[in-house]
């Protein structure tokens, strides 16, 4: 079903400080919609939630790009880094994903997750006093750059082994690259991290190698060199996916979270009284703000009939995770901000294969960090208009978070 919504032929300029109104008009007028992106090409959208799970796990919908494009003969730019780092788990279809995924996830097991709970406090603890002795009680702070990003940015440096000296250019270069709207002098910068990176992931592989440490790098080491498991490329394109998925997003959770929490101060109020709420917060945060509103995309294999439409072998499919975690025929008074809701389901860290590999650690940060944060900080509030805040998400919506969170902590409790 193709759609004359206006809005939907202009898709890439939603309010990007509150695209949930246009989710919610594209949803209503059906589950699947052809739309035109930014940058000009045509892909369809699918909103409505089951029409979601049912693309997110239909294998013909492959994630291999170049596969795809090379058969619609379509060229598309290259973002950057570019193909150097496009062999990771979440850019092909199995076996190789099936192969790169099964080498990261005993790193991710619940037992090992679990493990890092005692660091990931200490981690939190020692931001939160670095935060106040920054702020005191009437300084504002950003919470973006002292707490949301270095929390995930450190507990996955660490996991992947990456030398403690190194993660101030490692963050600088991802910055770089993540920036949504760089323009030209930007571009540049962002070319240049590019290199950077590249020649850095090619160098922090070999000091594994020389040094072997306990760590997911020095893993993924020593299964490529000793059964062949996977290919440099492979094995620099995992650490690259690895680096962005472990903390963009869950530096939006801790983000996008506080703005929930302190747009309802009634929920906020009960978290700080009873710790065990944590863990429902923290889901119904995921669902009506996703830190990942669209899914990575996708291409159609063949001819594929779904929510009613017909979409065309090769074409690119964007599943909206955002809008179908707001579908009022899923979520019942989907809209609301409802940490006690008992329809559980969410879309935030995807369906089908290629379902979030970190969502536990994820999780754990998010619970830690967010329950941490407001439970020492009771009387925290934005240090700025609600309006004022900066979204960054890029013209694909696949990131949505803040460029910064300025905040008053108010007294420690
Ligand atoms: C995949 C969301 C944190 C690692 C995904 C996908 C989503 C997602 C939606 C699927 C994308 C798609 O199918 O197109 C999130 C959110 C997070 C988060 C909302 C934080 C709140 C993490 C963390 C890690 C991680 C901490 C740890 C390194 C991965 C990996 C994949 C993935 C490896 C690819 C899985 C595959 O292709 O099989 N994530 N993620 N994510 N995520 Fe996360």
């Amino acid at each position: 079903m193709t759609t004359s919504l206006s809005e939907l032929d202009a898709w890439g300029d939603f309010d990007r400080d509150d695209p949930f109104p246009l989710f919610a008009q594209v949803r209503s007028a059906g589950p699947v919609h052809e739309v035109t992106l930014a940058d000009g090409h045509r892909a369809w959208l699918v909103a409505g939630y089951e029409e979601a799970r049912a693309a997110l796990s239909d294998p013909r919908l492959s994630k291999d790009m170049h596969a795809a494009l090379a058969h619609s003969g379509e060229v598309v730019a290259e973002g950057l880094p570019g193909p150097a780092l496009a062999r990771h788990m979440l850019a092909v279809d199995p076996p190789d994903h099936t192969r790169l995924r099964r080498l990261a996830m005993p790193a991710f097991s619940k037992g090992r997750i679990d493990g890092l709970e005692a660091r990931v406090r200490a981690i939190s603890d020692r931001l939160l006093d670095a935060l106040e002795r920054r702020g005191g009680t009437a300084r504002p702070v950003d919470l973006v750059a002292g707490y949301a990003f270095p929390l995930p940015f450190t507990v996955i440096s660490e996991l992947l082994g990456i030398p403690e000296g190194d993660r101030a250019d490692l963050g600088g270069w991802f910055r770089a690259l993540l920036d949504p709207h760089p323009g030209p002098a930007g571009h540049n910068t962002a070319v240049a991290a590019s290199r950077q990176l590249i020649a850095y992931l090619g160098e922090l592989i070999e000091l594994k190698r020389r040094a072997p440490g306990v760590d997911l790098v020095t893993d993924l080491v020593v299964a490529a060199d000793r059964d062949g498991a996977l290919t440099e490329q492979e094995m620099a394109s995992t650490i690259f996916q690895l680096v962005v998925a472990g903390h963009d997003t869950t530096t939006s959770l801790i983000g996008n979270g506080t703005v929930a929490l302190l747009r309802h101060p009634v929920q906020r109020d009960a978290l700080v009284a009873d710790p065990s709420l944590v863990p429902r917060l923290v889901e119904e945060c995921l669902r009506w703000d996703a830190p990942v509103p669209h899914s990575t995309f996708r291409y159609t294999t063949e001819e594929v009939r779904l929510g009613g439409a017909v979409i065309p072998a090769y074409a690119q499919v964007i599943v909206s995770l955002a809008a179908a975690n707001r579908d009022p025929a899923r979520f019942r008074d989907a809209e609301s901000f409802d940490p006690d809701r008992s329809d559980a389901g969410h879309l935030a860290f995807g369906h089908g294969i290629h379902h979030c590999l970190g969502a536990p650690l994820a999780r754990l940060e998010g619970r830690i960090a967010l329950g941490a944060l407001h439970r020492s900080f009771p009387a925290m509030r934005l240090a700025v208009d609600p309006a004022d805040l900066h979204w960054n998400h890029g013209d694909g919506l696949v990131l949505r978070g803040l460029t910064e969170l300025p905040v008053l902590l108010g007294p420690r409790a």
